[in-house]
């Protein structure tokens, strides 16, 4: 089992990079936020419950991201490589987590930092649109799909803007992850695993700078 975390505040371009890495690795996915939304969608129970605290910006609380996060890695079994994308986001979870890979023999073997300015994140969220269909995410000005409105992944034709992108949302999620989240960069840094990229550039520089990460660590 091998396991990468992708941090960074909301609209650092996580879920972004991970597209890249999923396409060119075997590396499973597992992004909390993607897994709550489906589970909303889909009307589960723990969907339900999360609905709320995501809807205000709030973090949903930690037994319920276990909750999931622990069906999907029994599912995928011991030998599965793991990218995480927006998880662990609290340090219980990152203890939570540590504790699931000792209990396999390993560790966290990498953590890419995402690093963006404030104005940028604002512009890049209100501007965030996400394919219905299949999950794939645009940005009006800076990423958009080749033909207005549609998908260029499965020419679904609602792209729509997730209801958290609000400009009042953006800011409590700011302040949710500067409050709950941010003390886990001094927690991985002192692991020795947290690598720092700039995150305010072209798509294409930070999937070069990623792609040479995982090499020189040795991790695809
Ligand atoms: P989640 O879905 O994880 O949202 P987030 O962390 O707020 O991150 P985002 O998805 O908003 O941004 P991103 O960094 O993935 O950026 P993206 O690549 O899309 O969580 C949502 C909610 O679920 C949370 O608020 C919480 O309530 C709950 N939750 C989830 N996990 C949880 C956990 N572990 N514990 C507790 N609660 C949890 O990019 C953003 C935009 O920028 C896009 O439009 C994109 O096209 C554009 N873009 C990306 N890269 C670039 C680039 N290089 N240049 C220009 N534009 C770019």
């Amino acid at each position: 089992m091998k396991a990468i975390l992708l941090l960074g505040a909301p609209g650092a371009g996580k879920g972004t990079v991970a597209e890249w890495i999923k396409k060119n690795t075997s590396y499973e996915h597992i992004a909390t936020g993607d897994m709550l939304r489906e589970a909303i969608q889909a009307k589960r129970p723990l969907g339900l419950e999360a609905k709320a605290f995501m809807e205000k910006g709030a973090l949903v609380p930690d037994s319920l991201i276990m909750q999931i996060v622990n069906e999907r890695m029994a599912e995928r079994g011991p030998d599965a490589q793991y990218l995480f994308d927006g998880f662990p986001r609290t340090m219980e979870q990152a203890k939570l987590l540590d504790q699931v890979l000792k209990e396999h023999g390993t560790s966290v073997s990498l953590v890419i930092l995402l690093d963006v300015p404030r104005a940028v994140i604002i512009e890049r969220l209100t501007g965030r649109r996400v394919c219905r269909k299949c999950g794939a995410v645009y940005h009006i000005k800076n990423i958009p799909p080749r033909v207005a409105g549609i998908c260029d992944a499965c020419k679904g034709n609602d792209l729509y803007q997730r209801p958290d992108d609000t400009e009042a949302t953006i800011v409590k999620r700011l302040e949710v992850y500067e409050a709950q989240t941010a003390s886990l960069i001094d927690y991985y840094k002192n692991k020795g695993v947290l690598k720092h990229l700039k995150g305010d550039v072209p798509r294409e520089k930070i999937q070069e700078a990623v792609q040479a990460l995982l090499k020189e660590k040795a991790l695809c």
